[in-house]
């Protein structure tokens, strides 16, 4: 056993959950490391330039220790993938709402450029490397250590966190039906988890000795001192965080989060292909019951319509990435909500 991930934590209790999408930015990263909690990075959706830059900015912001996650890809696409996509694009076409043109008619797959990001990331001064949708072989895991991080992976259910236990990672993300955006489910090991946060806990702390980081539904100190207690070592918010200042979140998506209390949140396929919880919406309403289980395809399919919604600042067209504590959200500096939600 190892305990980089402890050295790297001390006494930090708060990680930054990595955000793709925009909302992740070196400036929300490197303002959460600097106040005493452990920032983070999304390399998700970057090209290689980009997750260049934003490397290079994080180092320049600060010198306190941060993390880096990336995408695992998946096999890629099934054998009737495109069939699926031409029927879901008939009926987002149907709505009437878009021009046939804002839905592409080519299914697009990508591997998100996994192996040269994970080359840059290895080079870089990040503490931490975490995997998200899959566990990469132990051949990749190893790699992480060898370059002085600590290795994260991340696990939705029992046999997640057996597997990821199994995988000589240093540390154990545990991510409860709660949590907002994508849970990072691991392909294959983690389908249709639907567990609460504290029953992973108890699971991830009977599989292993290695530090637990728990995700999901957080809306203020209470609950981060509710998951420590439950046998946590630390406690990754993300959604809060969304309406931080620093953070790159969506107009539209920001200024849902701080005007819709009223709705709840619901686990969808409709924007991505893949389940995300998100701020209950009329796009989640109509799409989620025939929605495709085509992840990235999907998430290509809406990216249009997505960005005309937030320019036209339409809630209902646009992913509302939200975990079940966002009537929590205020607009706040993130070093302020790291001192408010460290016990
Ligand atoms: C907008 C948004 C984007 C997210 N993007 C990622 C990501 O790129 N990688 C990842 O591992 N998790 C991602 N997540 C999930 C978080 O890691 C974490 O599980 C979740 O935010 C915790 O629940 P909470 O939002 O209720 O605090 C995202 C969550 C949100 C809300």
């Amino acid at each position: 056993m190892t305990d980089r991930f402890r050295e790297v934590m001390e006494d930090r209790r708060i990680v930054l959950a990595p955000m793709a999408g925009g909302p992740s930015t070196p400036r929300l990263c490197a303002a959460v490391s600097d106040a005493g909690g452990l920032g983070f990075l999304a390399a998700g959706y970057l090209d290689l330039e980009a997750l260049d830059r934003a490397l290079g900015d994080v180092e320049e912001l600060t010198s306190a220790p941060y993390g880096v996650n990336l995408f695992v890809p998946d096999a890629g696409p099934p054998e009737d993938a495109e069939a699926r996509y031409d029927a879901y694009r008939e009926l987002l076409i149907a709505d009437g709402e878009y021009s046939p043109e804002v839905f592409p008619s080519e299914p697009h797959w990508s591997d998100d450029g996994f192996e040269e990001k994970l080359e840059r990331v290895l080079s870089s001064s990040a503490a931490c490397v975490s995997f998200t949708f899959g566990h990469p072989g132990e051949r990749v895991v190893r790699r992480v250590p060898e370059a002085g991080k600590a290795a994260i992976l991340y696990a939705t259910s029992r046999a997640g966190i057996l597997s990821a236990a199994r995988s000589g990672a240093d540390a154990l993300g545990v991510q409860g039906i709660e949590a907002g955006g994508h849970r990072a489910s691991a392909a294959g090991i983690d389908d249709d988890s639907a567990e609460d946060l504290t029953d992973l806990i108890a699971a991830a702390r009977a599989a292993t000795d290695r530090p637990v980081i728990a995700a999901g539904g957080v809306a203020g100190r209470d609950d981060v001192v509710r998951l420590l207690e439950a046998g946590a070592d630390a406690v990754q918010v993300g959604t809060l965080f969304l309406t931080a200042r620093e953070a790159g979140t969506k107009a539209t998506h920001r200024r849902a989060l701080l005007e819709l209390r009223g709705r709840g949140t619901v686990l969808t396929r409709a924007f991505s292909g893949r389940p995300a919880r998100t701020v209950e919406n009329a796009f989640a309403a109509e799409h989620s019951a025939h929605a495709p289980a085509l992840y990235p395809q999907v998430h290509y399919l809406t990216s249009q319509m997505r960005r005309l919604a937030d320019t036209a600042g339409d809630p209902e067209h646009l992913n509302l990435w939200a975990g079940t504590g966002f009537a929590a959200c205020r607009e706040t500096r993130a070093a302020q909500l790291v001192r408010e939600l460290t016990p």
